[in-house]
This record gives structure tokens, C-alpha cells and sequence, in this order.
């Protein structure tokens, strides 16, 4: 019999929406439904793009270097880790992808969007998340989570308020383009509720 693929679902959001533990809470709702789950997250989920992910998070660099580097990390994740899974069967939970260089390399830094439509072609012109979850919130109070933080702030989480706000708009326009497979969840609201509107969201892919 031929292997069912996989599903391919992404978080998304500005910093401090506080997607980590909604993720940790799909895979378990995914296990317990006895579907095999790969966890992952971008720029990184490979050696290689940890090691771009470090670079990418402290190191200052040129806009487009950044928004290079994002892509290059991409490529080496789906041919090492996003692809292999899918066509094993096994679902896969990325926490960002594409969705994340639209919002901040063009809403944030400002870049040609139409660039990064060529870069998607290239890098994964053939696949696209099948459920993509964006935790919505003001960056106000995004920015009180943040504060909690105890380690050194990186890059991204150091820019100014109005980056941020760019960074929502900008994902807000996406899922506005593509309502079908982004789901906005309003983030600014307990977490249970959050729970269950996560959960309800991935049920309505299990089918
Ligand atoms: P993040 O998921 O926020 O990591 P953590 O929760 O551990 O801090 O991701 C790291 C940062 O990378 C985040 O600030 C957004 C940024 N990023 C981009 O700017 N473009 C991209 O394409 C991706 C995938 C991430």
C-alpha cells in the first residue's frame, strides 16, 4: 500500500505570542490520536541551520543577507528533515517557516515581497504548510512576556516597538490572502481557550 503523506502544520506570530506551549500541546493531541509527530522549528531543525540560526539571531548582517540566510536554512530543512518525514507518513509541526519571512524580512525590514515569492518558488515551490496557526496579539502585551525573559534578548526581539507592529500587519495581510489554510487565534485571551481553539483548528485537518 502507498504511504499516506503527512501533514504539514506551522505556528506563527510576532515575538511573545506565546506559540512554544500550544506546540508542545499539538503534538501531544497528534500522539494520542496515534499519528507520528516531527517537532521542529525554523531558522533552524537541522545541524546546519542551527548553526545559521545562531548567526541569524546575533550577528549583525546586511537585510538581505538575513533574508538569504532564512531561505538557505529552509532548503537545508525540507531535504533533511520536513520532506523525509512527510512522505514517511509522519506529521510535521514546524514553529515558523515562510509565513515568518513574508512578516519580517518584507513587514519588518521592509524588503520586496516579490523577492521572497521567487525565493518560495525555488526553495519549496511545490509545498505549502496544510494548516498554519497565527497567534494574534497587540505588541504591547507581547512585550510584557518578553520583559520576563531571563537570557539576552536576540536580534529580533530588540527591535522597536513599531518593527513589531509591521511584523503583525504584515502577517495579518497573509492570512487575510489565504484564509483557507491560516487560521488567526487571538492570542490575548487564557490559555485555555487558546487550547482549545489550537486544538479545534488541528482536528479539522485530522479527517
Ligand atoms: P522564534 O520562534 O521567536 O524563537 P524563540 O521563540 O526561541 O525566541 O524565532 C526566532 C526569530 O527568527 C523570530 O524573532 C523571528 C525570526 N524569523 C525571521 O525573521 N524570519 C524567518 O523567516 C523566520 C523563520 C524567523
Amino acid at each position: 500500500m502507498m504511504q499516506m503523506r503527512g501533514k504539514f502544520i506551522t505556528f506563527e506570530g510576532i515575538d511573545g505570542a506565546g506559540k512554544s506551549s500550544h506546540i508542545a500541546g499539538v503534538c501531544s493531541f497528534l500522539a494520542a490520536r496515534g499519528i507520528a509527530v516531527v517537532s521542529t522549528r525554523e531558522p533552524g531543525g537541522t545541524p546546519l541551520g542551527e548553526k545559521l540560526r545562531e548567526l541569524l539571531l546575533n550577528e549583525p548582517m546586511h537585510l538581505e543577507t538575513e533574508a538569504l540566510l532564512m531561505f538557505a536554512a529552509r532548503r537545508e530543512h525540507l531535504d533533511q528533515v520536513i520532506e523525509p518525514a512527510l512522505a514517511r507518513g509522519d506529521w510535521v509541526v514546524c514553529d515558523r517557516f515562510t509565513d515568518a519571512t513574508y512578516a519580517y524580512q518584507h513587514g519588518g525590514r521592509g524588503l520586496d515581497r516579490n523577492k521572497f515569492a521567487d525565493l518560495e518558488r525555488w526553495v519549496h515551490g511545490h509545498l505549502q504548510p496544510d494548516l498554519t496557526l497565527l497567534f494574534d496579539l497587540p505588541f504591547a502585551v507581547a512585550r510584557e512576556r518578553i520583559a520576563l525573559q531571563t537570557r539576552e534578548l536576540d536580534r529580533f526581539e530588540q527591535e522597536r516597538a513599531d518593527f513589531h507592529e509591521r511584523v503583525r500587519q504584515a502577517y495579518l495581510e497573509r492570512a487575510a490572502a489565504a484564509s483557507q489554510r491560516i487560521h488567526v487565534i487571538d492570542a490575548n485571551q487564557p490559555l485555555q481557550n487558546i487550547k482549545k481553539l489550537v486544538e479545534d483548528a488541528v482536528a479539522s485537518i485530522c479527517k
